[in-house]
């Protein structure tokens, strides 16, 4: 009845809430734009000033998120990634910025990001050097996570390049105490599984209790191949990985490259809405400053965002995978579901998908009320169980509803329909 899946998805998350880092931060998804996929370490910045990794992006990006739209559909933090630094620490031992893409340094710029009512990201490498070869945190991570709380840094991304695997946790571990220890709460951004998995099966209590989100798989490219390995990775480990997640802790797939070169229109709708469904951090790394109006509304939209965001925080499954459909499910507060449905054909036209194939469509007993969130969207209104209602979508692409059982359907049943 009315609280059912809000029932079982309690009992789920009380079993992981528990353990979540406790900082007080990121209880839904963390929202914001993030500079790697787009802008990688360009520093050039004599020659391609305006593409360079530089203070004068940061602030172009902030002052793009406020005027158009971007802060205030949740999008909020403004993170830099590798090759901000300096290749020099400083007397004390202390990370600085490269003092000609940075003359103001990142105090300052945090204060700017600030003065917008955003938040600054900032990148660091529990090893001895970073991905980029910049200066690592090896050794470091007291002063280093000193450095960033003193700058008023809001989110630190730890990556885990040049270090044996095997001390990867403990590196891990170590600065999420260093943070604490600062007594300021700053969001911590893990890639602790994704540099263990090649050798061992992670330990996601160990992580959750450590991080606010954590990157499993490679990083994303902007191309439909990579969206595509990112979702059949997540779906092979869902077991593994689904539980993990909820408020405070989650499965990072990478960043969304909607407003790029590589993915069709269908095809960013399929990472949006994806993203959505596995309950993802929406960083962005795309030119806010110059994106075409369609990704924009898609990177906008509300309903998609609301998803994404759901106050449940219970991250959706890969309920079934055939010839020409993949077909993901999420439960929703307030009694609801969302289902994605994705055309896995890259031929011909659209294909028509039987609703009622859905895993979830049997909770709709006798009905359900029907909401198209993508590819537009459109009140369907109530859909009984035996409908025969086809939806088309486009190859590669995705459509998105959200789905409200009126019905008498018990939590003993929603409990064996998420079971894996
Ligand atoms: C540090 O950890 C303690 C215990 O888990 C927690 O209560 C506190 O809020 C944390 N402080 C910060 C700044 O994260
Ligand atoms: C973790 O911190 C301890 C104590 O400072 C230090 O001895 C150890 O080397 C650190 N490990 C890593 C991987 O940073």
């Amino acid at each position: 009845m009315g609280g059912a899946v809000f029932v079982f998805g309690v009992v789920l998350l009380m079993s992981f809430a528990a353990e979540a880092l406790d900082n007080g931060l990121a209880l839904k998804p963390t929202m914001g734009w993030l500079h790697w996929e787009r802008f990688m370490c360009n520093t050039d910045c004599k020659t391609d000033p305006d593409n360079c990794i530089s203070e004068r992006l940061f602030m172009q990006m902030a002052d793009v998120m406020v005027k158009e739209g971007w802060k205030d559909s949740g999008y909020e933090y403004v993170c830099i990634d590798d090759c901000w630094s300096s290749h020099q620490r400083d007397a004390q031992g202390r990370l600085q910025a490269d003092p000609n893409r940075f003359p103001n340094g990142i105090k300052k710029l945090a204060d700017y990001v600030h003065s917008k009512g955003l938040k600054l990201g900032i990148y660091a490498d529990l090893g001895y050097k970073t991905c980029g070869g910049f200066p690592g945190s090896m050794g470091y991570h007291e002063i280093d996570a000193q450095t960033f709380a003193d700058w008023d840094v809001d989110l630190l991304k730890y990556d885990g390049c040049n270090l044996d695997w095997k001390l990867v946790g403990e590196g891990y571990m170590n600065m999420s105490k260093a943070l604490n220890n600062t007594g300021k709460s700053i969001i911590y951004s893990c890639e602790w599984p994704l540099y263990v998995w090649p050798y061992d099966k992670p330990n996601y209590a160990a992580i959750r209790e450590t991080c606010n989100h954590w990157r499993n798989y490679a990083d994303v490219y902007d191309s439909w191949s990579s969206v595509k390995s990112i979702l059949d990775w997540s779906a092979k480990y869902q077991d593994i990985i689904v539980p993990s997640a909820g408020p405070g802790g989650w499965n990072d797939p990478d960043m969304l490259v909607i407003g790029n070169f590589g993915l069709s229109h269908d095809q960013q709708e399929s990472q949006m809405a994806m993203w959505a469904i596995m309950a993802a951090p929406l960083f962005m790394s795309n030119d806010l400053r110059d994106i075409c109006p369609r990704s924009k509304a898609l990177l906008q939209n509300k309903y998609i965002i609301a998803i994404n965001q759901d106050s449940l925080g219970k991250q959706g499954y890969q309920t079934t995978k055939g010839s020409d459909f993949a077909v993901w499910e999420r439960p929703l507060s307030g009694n609801r579901l969302a289902i994605a449905v994705m055309n896995t054909q890259e031929i011909g036209g659209p294909r028509r998908f039987f609703l009622a194939a859905t895993r979830g469509w049997k909770l709709c007993n006798p009905k359900c009320n029907v909401t198209l969130v993508l590819p537009k969207y459109h009140e369907l209104g109530v859909v009984p169980l035996q409908t025969d209602l086809l939806l088309p979508v486009n190859p590669s692409g995705t459509i998105l509803l959200t789905v409200t059982p009126l019905s008498n359907i018990t939590s003993q049943e929603y409990k064996l329909h998420w079971h894996h």
